[in-house]
Order: C-alpha cells, then structure tokens, then sequence
C-alpha cells in the first residue's frame, strides 16, 4: 500500500493557469486547417476560427496561446500578414515542409482567435532575422493608444482599439533555428531589443520572456541571468521528450519506459535550471517558462515530414499528466509552460481531417487538471515503486491543491505500464466529505482515430473508499486520475 500525503497547512505557490498554455505555430496544419480555415470555408467557422476546435480549447480551459513559432517566429516579418488579404505576401515556409504561406492568418487573426478562446495572446518576436526597428513597431501596431504610424495603419486595417498583449518573447531558440547564438551575444541582442519592446498601456507593462535554453545547456541560463536577469520577466525553456524514431503508435515496452525516463528528465531540469535562477532572483520574480515541451515522434506514415504530425496515445497521456504535475509542484519558478504543439502537431490536443475533429488522450488529461489553474499548490508526498531498474523513474508522480472554497485537488499518474498500485491518502487536518473522482485509463497504445473517436476519455471513477481524514483506491497501470475532496 502506498501512502499519499496532503498537507493543507502547507500553501507553497499559486499555480498559474498559464501552466496549461498551448502552442500554435506556422507548421503543417497546426494554424491552417487545425485552428484556422478561412471564411469561406465549408467547415463551421466564425470570422475563420473553426468551431469545433474553439469550443473544444475553450471546454479544456485553454489560458494562453504562443504564436507564431517557434523557428518560424524568427523569420516571420509581421507586415507580410497585415491588410487585405489578397495583397498580403506569399512565401515559402521554408523551415516547415516548403509550402506556400499566404499570410492569411497574421496579427488581426491571431487577436481574433484569442478573442474567440478567452485566452491570453503569447506573441514571439524575431530577432533571429528581424530588426529592432520592426520588433519595436511590432509591439506600437498591437498595444499603443495614440498618435503614431504604426497606430494609424493599425486603424486603417480595421482595428481602431489596441489590443491587451500581456507576454512577448524576444526570440526563440536562439541557440538554433533563432540565429545560432552563443549565450553571451544573445545576452547583448536581448538586452538591445528588449529596449525597445515598449510598454505602451502603463498599467499593465508587457512580461518580457527571453529566449531560454535548449535542456540542459545550464551555461545558457547562468549567462543570461547574470547578464540580462534584471531585464526580463520570464526565461524560456524548451524540453521534448524524443521517442525512440518510432512512429506515435509503434513501441514496446522497453520504448515506454525510456519515454518516461526522457520525460522524467523534466524534474531535473526546471529543478537545476531553478537553482542557477535562484541564486540571481531568490525571490522568484522571474519566471522558468516552459513554453515548449511534449513528445516528438516519428511522422505518421505518408504524411510531409516537415509538418510533425502524429497520433497520439495513452502513452502521451502520461507524459502530459506527469509533466504537468512536474510544473504544479515548481509553481514557484514555473509560472508558464505551453505544450508543442495545439493541433495537428506533435503533441497535439486535437486533430482534424478535413470537417472532421477528434480529442486526443492529451486534450482529456488537460482537462481534467483545469481543476488546478489558479489554485495554490500544497505540501505533498507520495511513496512509490520505481518502473526502471535504475531506480530513476516514479511510478507515482502526484500533486496536491487547494481552491478559494478549500476543496483539495488531487492529481495523480501511473506511469507503470503493468503494475496498479493500492494508495491510501491522508490529508492533515481534514475531516473529509466526499471525494469524487475522474480517471484516464487505458493499454499505452490506445488512442482516438477518425474510425473511433471514443476510445479514450475521461470517466467518473467511483471505486474510492472515504476514510475519516482521507480515501483509499488502487490506480490501474498507465492511468492518471483527479480526485476533488471536499
Ligand atoms: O515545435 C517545433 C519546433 O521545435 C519549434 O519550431 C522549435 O522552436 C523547436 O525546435
């Protein structure tokens, strides 16, 4: 029997909803097709945006959407996709598959698809291929209120009001695909660029993210928090977990396990990458934002290998369910993360073919620990077997919360693809209620396809024994559950 603490005495941190953000770039059918279809398109759209994924984002509880890359944010020239659309440029997107970009999906849409969603706009700048000048004119057409060029031509494409921009990264990847860097020049091209990001709505000032490092380049981050630190509000951090050059579907035990260890690599590395940032911001003004992350797989078969896409199984599930309950417990530094990608890309939470859309295990797993977005994280622990022979891996990975009315969230993963494990939780100082319970579950391999849409989603679990301070159930291999006590 395992036992599972909650401490509601202990509040850490509050866990950001921007936690569950998602990411949308210029990359195979992510923005077109999968959020963006044009309006004159056959399949339900309003201004565009197609209906069934808006409503499906919006049910998932979707706080804030990146955009628009990724590499394809640093060579992305923001005024090829303003004004009318048959004068906008066409290009090739020549990172993502070659094929045409018609900019028919640029600022106003994206503006227009955050409106729609509810959820803040996460807006990458190019500094890879941009200059100062068009980054800083950038942010004057979407957030200044007066008299200038580029809020006149903002006007006279339509949009009279600024809008709200909360967060803008300067760059991506700027190790790679972002301009091949060092940390040290990317340190002075922040510190140069950042200048000229204004903050034009004086209330509330932009939040300012820096290109991060890739993994575990812990070089990256001490030379930018050194040298910039005080200048940013955010440093990003890109993670994937790789496969095993397989595609979504195709994997043996032994390739499971490793994509827990790979995913497991997680906790170490906003663990090791938090203890550099602590030693320049103790107190945890700066946030690690994990503003890629998920799994990256083989292309499924026949499809252009520059668009990444890929199905989507029980095995992915509980890579989301135990990375998100690795950024709840770090709350205190992980103020943002954003899954790779939103739809039809890599991780996604949903795919489309054609009018067609399914949810994919990922999109129930974000749903269920919606429950957790603004809640603040409590002191818990959980004891557990290991399912690697080094000892490395949790089969249980947990985290605990607490709502403004006092309800405690529970979440919890088993990443064991054979054993269940018998937990009993006991909460300090609780008399508990009721506990009610939801549950993910299924063989790895299970998945949703266009030939059944329903294989896996997320069902009441009702097997849970109330105790006076606690509950008691046993969690079947590769399954997370949430449980609400009240
Ligand atoms: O998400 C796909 C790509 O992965 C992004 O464009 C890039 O930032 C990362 O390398």
């Amino acid at each position: 029997m395992e036992k599972y603490l909650i401490n509601p005495n202990q509040k850490i941190s509050k866990i950001n909803k921007e936690i569950y953000g998602n990411f949308s770039e210029h990359l195979g059918r992510c923005v077109y097709e999968g959020l963006y279809v044009g309006e004159n398109s056959n399949i339900p759209n309003v201004n565009g945006m197609r209906c069934d994924v808006v409503n499906a984002l919006k049910e998932m509880g979707l706080p804030v959407l990146r955009w628009p890359g990724g590499c394809f944010a640093d060579e992305y020239h923001w005024k090829d996709g303003i004004g009318p659309k048959e004068t906008r440029k066409k290009m090739i997107n020549t990172h993502w598959g070659g094929v045409i970009e018609d900019n028919s999906f640029g600022t106003h849409e994206f503006f227009e698809l955050c409106r729609q969603l509810e959820c803040e706009p996460y807006i990458c700048g190019n500094v890879g291929s941009g200059t100062v000048q068009e980054m800083s004119e950038w942010v004057e057409y979407m957030t200044f209120d007066g008299v200038s060029p580029m809020a006149e031509l903002r006007k006279k494409n339509g949009q009279e009001e600024p809008w709200k921009l909360k967060y803008f990264g300067v760059g991506n990847e700027n190790w790679g695909c972002g301009g091949n860097m060092t940390a040290e020049f990317y340190a002075d091209q922040f510190r140069r660029y950042n200048v000229y990001v204004r903050n034009y709505h004086g209330n509330q000032p932009i939040y300012r993210i820096a290109g991060g490092p890739n993994s575990g380049d812990y070089h990256w981050t001490e030379t930018l928090m050194k040298n910039v630190g005080h200048q940013m509000n955010g440093l990003s951090l890109h993670h994937y977990t790789w496969g095993t050059n397989k595609t979504a579907l195709d994997f043996t035990e032994e390739d499971y396990i490793l994509s827990m260890k790979n995913a497991y690599k997680m906790e170490e590395l906003v663990t090791r990458h938090g203890e550099i940032m602590n030693r320049y911001d103790p107190d945890k003004r700066i946030g690690l934002i994990v503003d890629e992350w998920g799994m990256w797989h083989k292309v499924e078969e026949g499809t252009n290998p520059g668009f990444l896409y890929q199905q989507s199984s029980m095995r992915d599930a509980i890579v989301a369910g135990l990375n998100l309950n690795i950024f709840n417990k770090h709350s205190d530094r992980v103020h943002m993360a954003n899954i790779a990608q939103a739809i039809n890309v890599l991780q996604a939470v949903a795919l489309t073919d054609g009018e067609d859309m399914l949810l994919t295990p990922t999109y129930y797993v974000f749903k269920m620990f919606k429950d957790h977005q603004e809640n603040t994280l409590l002191g818990s622990y959980i004891t557990t077997k290991y399912i690697d022979q080094e000892g490395k891996v949790p089969a249980l990975i947990e985290s605990a919360s607490i709502n403004a009315d006092g309800d405690i969230v529970a979440t919890i993963v088993n990443t064991s693809i054979t054993e269940s494990s018998e937990i009993q939780c006991q909460i300090a100082d609780r008399e508990v209620k009721s506990a009610v319970a939801e549950i993910l579950t299924g063989e790895a391999h299970a998945h949703n396809s266009f030939e059944d849409k329903n294989e896996v989603y997320t069902k009441e679990f009702t097997d849970i024994t109330l105790l006076n301070d606690g509950f008691k159930l046993t969690l079947s291999p590769c399954s997370v559950i949430k449980v609400i006590v009240k």
